[in-house]
């Protein structure tokens, strides 16, 4: 379906992309009834790229990247494909991901403390993965976890090496956790909203910790985040998704400069007036009147027209289906509020 068929992201023209996600769709089946959590979610990531995925809670960006990692329960329907270096993972079985996950592919979450184990040294937490994954001696494991944590920018790294977690901040556990998800030199990093649990000064060296890692090892990174200011600072491209489905994607420059579904610009609108930073100075999604859609029901229709000051007739009774305009710009919408001269969809 060529109208479905995302455009090549401006870097993956040129070096081909490493993880592709098409039409994805990914549902909980129920006794009585389906969550359609995710539908229709198309990307390409190239080497060295960020991409942000933004949208209110609920709105299917985690499951999207369990998906990507394989990560999702047995109760889940997967559909669409998932490809990374060419290799199709929709259907893969344990023997193909093994040596997939937390190597080529590698996910950090929003808290770290429940990620580590507390009762084990940081170093030797990272080391585990080493010895496991490359095969390093215990010695060479714990060298190259001194260098790990420096990469992550933790100071004395050789003394922090033996600490435990509980010795270290918010922050600093965050970092463990990044080198722990980097210690394989992956493809693709996800960050599932990595910043969110810490304090704004420590946020902005977590997030120069990730373009670091883009900049060094060219690490691909998909960055999930309710806060508009790391967007604006950190991405390449953002993809935003309302109740599953992908509503808007563009370079981050053109999203913000002429951000075209109304949702975005829901979205946007804390951040486009002045006075609506919070106290601790973040842009944060603007509330937008109305609930998110029961994500039971899956209509033939645009599902943000409940909430949209700019829906008509159209909007209830047909869904959107994304097209390409100007600029690798592309959008779900029947009425879209900037419209840009219609370009050809690539196939
Ligand atoms: N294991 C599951 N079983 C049933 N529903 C789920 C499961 N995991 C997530 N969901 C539902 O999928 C939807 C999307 O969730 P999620 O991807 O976590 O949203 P978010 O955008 O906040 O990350 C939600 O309605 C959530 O309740
Ligand atoms: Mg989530």
């Amino acid at each position: 379906m060529t109208t479905t068929a995302p455009s090549p992201a401006t870097g993956a023209a040129r070096t081909g992309p490493v993880l592709s996600v098409r039409d994805l769709t990914v549902s909980f089946a129920g006794p009585d009834d389906t969550v359609h959590a995710v539908d229709g979610v198309s990307y390409d990531l190239a080497p060295g790229e960020v991409l942000a995925v933004v949208g209110e809670s609920g709105c299917g960006k985690s499951v999207t990247s369990m998906a990507v990692m394989g990560l999702l329960p047995p109760t889940a329907r997967i559909g669409g494909s998932i490809t990374l270096d060419g290799q199709e993972l929709v259907g893969a079985d344990e023997r193909t991901w093994r040596p997939l996950r937390g190597r080529r592919l590698s996910m950090i979450f929003q808290e770290p403390m429940t990620s580590l184990n507390p009762v084990l040294t940081v170093g030797r937490q990272i080391a585990e993965v080493l010895i496991r994954h490359q095969k390093l001696s215990k010695k060479e494991a714990r060298a190259r976890a001194v260098e790990l944590l420096d990469l992550v920018g933790i100071p004395a790294p050789d003394r922090r090496v033996d600490e435990y977690p509980h010795q270290l901040s918010g922050g600093m556990r965050q970092r463990v956790m990044i080198a722990i998800a980097v210690a394989c030199d992956p493809a693709v990093l996800i960050a599932d909203e990595p910043t969110t649990a810490l304090d704004v000064t420590v946020q902005a060296g977590i997030l120069d910790v990730l373009k670091n890692l883009r900049d060094r090892l060219g690490t691909a990174i998909v960055l999930i985040t309710h806060d508009l200011g790391v967007v604006a600072e950190t991405a390449d491209r953002v993809l935003v998704m309302y109740a599953g489905r992908p509503v808007e994607q563009a370079p981050v420059d053109e999203l913000f400069a002429a951000p075209s579904h109304p949702y975005t610009r829901g979205l946007l609108g804390a951040v486009l007036r002045p006075g609506s930073r919070t106290k601790d100075g973040r842009a944060r999604l603007n509330e937008i009147p109305g609930l998110v859609p029961d994500l039971r029901s899956r209509p033939d229709a645009c599902t943000f027209a409940p909430r949209c000051a700019f829906a008509e007739d159209d909007c209830r009774g047909g869904r959107p289906q994304l097209r390409t305009l100007a600029g690798g710009h592309r959008i779900a919408c029947h009425h879209p509020v900037t419209p840009q001269p219609e370009e050809e969809v690539s196939a």
